[in-house]
């Protein structure tokens, strides 16, 4: 979208920070919203007349090229460290760099934008490979992302992503993700990283790191003090990460304050590990993630639909 052309009701550009960050906020009839251009993140979000249903640290930074803590990052092409470059920057670039806002309309229930970021000189020399990604987002009473990776090269490549989604908790020691049972666990803590299988519930009982395989894509985050419910619905993802950083991280990290850890989890949605995705030249995919909550917390081990 050129900088001239007219945004429609309810979108507003904005400053965040003072370090030139721009973005978007978000506030109409459904939902109010704010968006960042770097990482193309929604930091907020809050359906009218229910509770946030992001988590955006008190203390996170707008810093050019630095990623933002909270709402929901975007980890591409790879997932935590780079694999042989400790060097490169942490989950990928993608929620370091400006996006462009390619689309903004508005219906009666939602307000649907979409943003971009395709390769360059800068990305080519973190990696190799040619690349449209593309990021609807559709604001209504819920939230609805979808990611889609083009490969506009002329060889295949492999890439990891995951949609580092924070959410908020009464208390985290509290909380349960419902949903993974069985699926192939990964504990990032235990140096041994030997996968195992999955017995019902997580809990997030101090700081827990953890990738699951091969899921389902349906799961939900059960707040249980507050009886709230988040549903998660991301079909074409097949990883799920839980991360909590617990007292001890959370001293060490200075975008988030002391007891974070006990007030958010994150419950990231990709493809990551085993699950990761190869593109032939030409092709693409997309994958989305439907976020939901509802009220009401249901006994363990009742199925999710
Ligand atoms: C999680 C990883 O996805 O993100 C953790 O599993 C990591 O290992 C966490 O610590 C936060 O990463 P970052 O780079 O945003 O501080």
């Amino acid at each position: 979208m050129e900088s001239s052309s007219v945004l429609p009701t309810g979108l507003t550009e904005i400053s965040l920070g003072d370090h030139g960050l721009r973005g978007w906020q978000v506030d109409t009839r459904l939902c109010r919203a704010r968006i960042s251009q770097q990482g193309a993140q929604l930091l907020e979000f809050q359906a009218r007349g229910r509770e946030p249903l992001l988590w955006l640290s008190p203390r996170a930074t707008f810093i050019p090229g630095k990623a933002i803590r909270g709402g929901i990052p975007l980890c591409f092409p790879w997932f935590g460290p780079h694999p042989g470059r400790p060097d490169l920057p942490a989950h990928g670039f993608a929620r370091q760099r400006d996006w462009q806002l390619t689309e903004a309309s508005a219906t009666s229930d939602a307000l649907q934008l979409e943003f971009s970021l395709v390769s360059d000189a800068g990305t080519r020399a973190l990696w190799p490979h040619d690349f449209a990604a593309t990021l609807r987002m559709r604001l209504g009473r819920s939230v609805a992302l979808q990611l889609t990776i083009a490969n506009t090269g002329s060889q295949e490549f492999r890439f990891e992503f995951a949609l580092h989604s924070y959410f908020p908790l009464t208390a985290s020691r509290a909380a349960r993700v419902e949903g993974l049972d069985g699926s192939l666990c990964l504990d990032q803590l235990d140096p041994t990283r030997e996968h195992q299988h999955q017995q019902g519930e997580l809990r997030f009982q101090g700081e827990t790191d953890r990738i699951f395989l091969h899921t389902s894509g349906q799961y939900c985050l059960v707040d249980e003090r507050s009886e709230r419910i988040l549903r998660i619905d991301a079909p074409d993802c097949r990883s799920v990460i839980a991360w909590n950083p617990g007292p001890g991280k959370t001293a060490r990290l200075a975008d988030m304050p002391p007891e974070g850890w006990q007030i958010m989890a994150c419950v990231e949605s990709g493809n990551v590990e085993a699950d990761a995705v190869t593109l032939a030249p030409g092709a693409a995919r997309a994958f989305g993630l439907r976020l939901e909550d509802q009220a009401g917390v249901p006994p363990v081990g009742t199925p999710l639909r």
